[in-house]
């Protein structure tokens, strides 16, 4: 019995950790990355969060939002932990209709982030959890463990993964992508080598930016994730004490009709 499980376990193991299984229909190129918050114990890395913020406000929001996030959070534990002064600072550069003054005005932490301003780009907030890079639903789980769902994987697959062919299809110039199902995305390359420059002087080449930008796009999707970790280890520490103290007492509560005649 024993012998049969352990069997079972590896081959589960064997099957899920074996490469990146593409969720839709096997052609897409998505590679496992490793980041800080990946596994049960993963925590986002605030400084990768603080850049990856710059390039979404640089480059992404010119065309996307992040309608779902407010921007006090930025300032929030876990995530890019920005000082309140910069909270109040990087709000202000946005505009926001107010409908008690009927008008615009300077954006304050309280409010989120604007709509995307391109009526076809997608909202990014929740984007790093409606895409999954690998297993879908045929993974046996054990990936999604140990890496994550792949949503930020997709990302920065996304981003490095244009070919440089284009095409033209009714008026909509179509980019070629190996990370997009389908393989023509209709969003431009958005970044490049150093189209984005850390005044600490970090790397900034094109994998970086991506990778970085997609962190803070996990961040925006799952911005309790470091909680829920913490929660989740806590439950099965919980489960395990009271497993033991109800083996225990079983034992106990069971020693005399067991031992009955013994003695
Ligand atoms: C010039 C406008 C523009 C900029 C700048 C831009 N995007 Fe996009 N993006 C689009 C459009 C348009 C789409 C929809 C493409 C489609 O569905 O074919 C899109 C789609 C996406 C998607 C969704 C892909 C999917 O699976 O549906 C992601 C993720 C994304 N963009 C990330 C980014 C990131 C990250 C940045 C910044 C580094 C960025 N975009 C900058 C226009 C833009």
């Amino acid at each position: 019995m024993i012998k049969k499980l352990t069997l079972s376990a590896l081959v589960a193991l064997g099957l899920g950790t074996s490469g990146a299984m593409a969720a839709g229909g096997g052609e897409q190129h998505i590679e496992n990355i490793d980041f800080s918050f990946d596994g049960p114990f993963g925590a986002y890395d605030v400084n990768q969060l603080q850049r990856g913020l710059q390039i979404y406000t640089e480059v992404c929001a010119a065309c996307h939002g992040l309608k779902y996030v407010a921007i006090r959070t930025l300032g929030d534990d876990g995530g890019p932990q920005l000082p309140e002064d910069q909270v109040i600072e990087y709000a202000k550069q946005f505009e926001v209709f107010d409908a008690d003054l009927d008008d615009f005005r300077e954006a304050t932490p309280v409010d989120h982030f604007p709509e995307s301003n391109l009526e076809t780009a997608p909202d990014l907030s929740l984007m790093a959890k409606k895409r999954a890079g690998f297993h879908g639903p045929y993974g046996l789980g054990i990936n999604q463990f140990f890496k994550g769902m792949g949503g930020a994987e997709y990302i920065a697959a996304l981003l490095n993964g244009y070919t440089g062919e284009t095409k033209e299809q009714a008026g909509v110039t179509f980019y070629e992508n190996t990370a997009f199902p389908g393989g023509w995305i209709a969003m431009a390359p958005p970044l490049d080598d150093e189209s984005v420059e850390f005044v600490d002087g970090h790397a900034n080449d094109l994998h970086h930016l991506s990778e970085d930008v997609s962190a803070f796009l996990m961040w925006t999707a799952e911005p309790k994730m470091m909680a829920r970790k913490q929660a989740g280890f806590a439950g099965v520490l919980f489960l395990t004490l009271l497993s033991v103290l109800l083996y225990l007492t079983n034992k106990r509560l069971w020693a005399p009709v067991k031992y009955k005649n013994r003695d």
